[in-house]
């Protein structure tokens, strides 16, 4: 199956009350380690790439390596760019196959906002490309953005609902609590769950997005800060705040620093285990394996495993 849309994804998610992992890929054992996990649980999965790693990867690699897992599964996967802020860049990925893109406006003023939020929608719309917009600021620190957790402000839902019928967008990122990176919480964890279902209320039917969202595995940080790593009191989500979440019209959740940290962790440990190996195979499969564990344990706490079931019948 080509890629698809996360339109279809987000109707069956909404209505069925589960959400669908949108994982970054930061490599080629990343992807993988997404699109095998996602072919065993039968789950639809999003995978988005940041304008940084694009730039990195090139949009060739990226393609290319998506193309390859199509062909190696029969999976229901959408491609999301994240947090794009150019709007040229945001035009290329729509003409070169992305089946989302996301406008993060969510530094601009309200009307700001939505003019290039809508006017990316009047793109994006006649091509086939959903597009997820941002208000409120969700917190924290990826690919070169970096907003303090005094600067994160949380999604005001009156706007929400004003934001979405003039702005056009498919799907909306809420800021609730959240933050980016691996230092979530100055204290105990807490999301707004009465603001988000305030938010829901009042955009009825229109999925939501978590971004920030990883829940920074209290082993991996361990293991990592064991082998040399210095992340001391780095905190996420609580899973079960996760599962709740997902059952409250966020249809997308965000993962990227629970990869990256359980990718580094395996590969520092191995590297202190075996000093002397040279070998990217080596070192790598174990870093992509303690990832596929990750895209499991996501897909459970999401309640998206046997969905794509569902999503490949919305599409026929
Ligand atoms: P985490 O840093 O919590 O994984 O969030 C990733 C994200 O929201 C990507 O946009």
């Amino acid at each position: 199956m080509p890629l698809v849309s996360t339109k279809e994804m987000f109707d069956v998610a909404y209505r069925e009350g589960f959400a669908v992992g949108a994982f970054n890929m930061s490599s080629l054992d990343a992807v993988q380690a997404i699109t095998d996990v996602a072919a065993e649980e039968d789950s639809p999965v999003i995978l988005q790439a940041c304008p940084v790693a694009r730039r990195y990867y090139t949009m060739p690699y990226v393609m290319h390596l998506i193309a390859a897992a199509l062909e190696t599964h029969d999976i229901v996967v959408a491609l999301n760019l994240d947090h794009g802020i150019d709007i040229d860049n945001i035009r290329d990925c729509v003409d070169t196959g992305y089946t989302s893109v996301m406008f993060d406006g969510s530094a601009l003023p309200l009307e700001e906002n939505i003019r290039i939020t809508r006017e990316i929608v009047e793109y994006a719309h006649p091509r086939g490309v959903a597009v997820e917009a941002e208000l409120g600021r969700v917190g924290g620190e990826e690919a070169g953005l970096d907003v303090s957790l005094k600067e994160a402000s949380f999604t005001d839902p009156a706007e929400a609902a004003e934001f979405v019928e003039r702005s056009g967008c498919d799907s909306l990122a809420v800021a609730i609590g959240t933050a980016h990176g691996a230092y979530k919480f100055a204290g105990e964890p807490r999301l707004d769950f009465d603001r988000l279902l305030e938010i829901k209320k009042r955009v009825d039917g229109v999925p939501l997005v978590l971004h920030g969202a990883s829940s920074v595995a209290r082993e991996d940080v361990d293991l990592c800060n064991r082998f040399g790593a210095d992340l001391p009191g780095a905190q996420g989500v609580p899973e079960e705040m996760i599962t709740r979440a997902s059952k409250m019209g966020i249809c997308k959740v965000n993962i990227n620093t629970d990869l990256t940290l359980a990718f580094t962790a395996y590969i520092r440990r191995h590297f202190s285990e075996r000093p002397r190996d040279l070998e990217p195979r080596d070192f790598c499969a174990e870093g992509r394996e303690a990832m596929r564990e990750i895209v499991r344990r996501k897909i459970r706490v999401l309640g998206s495993a046997g969905k794509a079931a569902l999503v490949r019948d919305r599409l026929a």
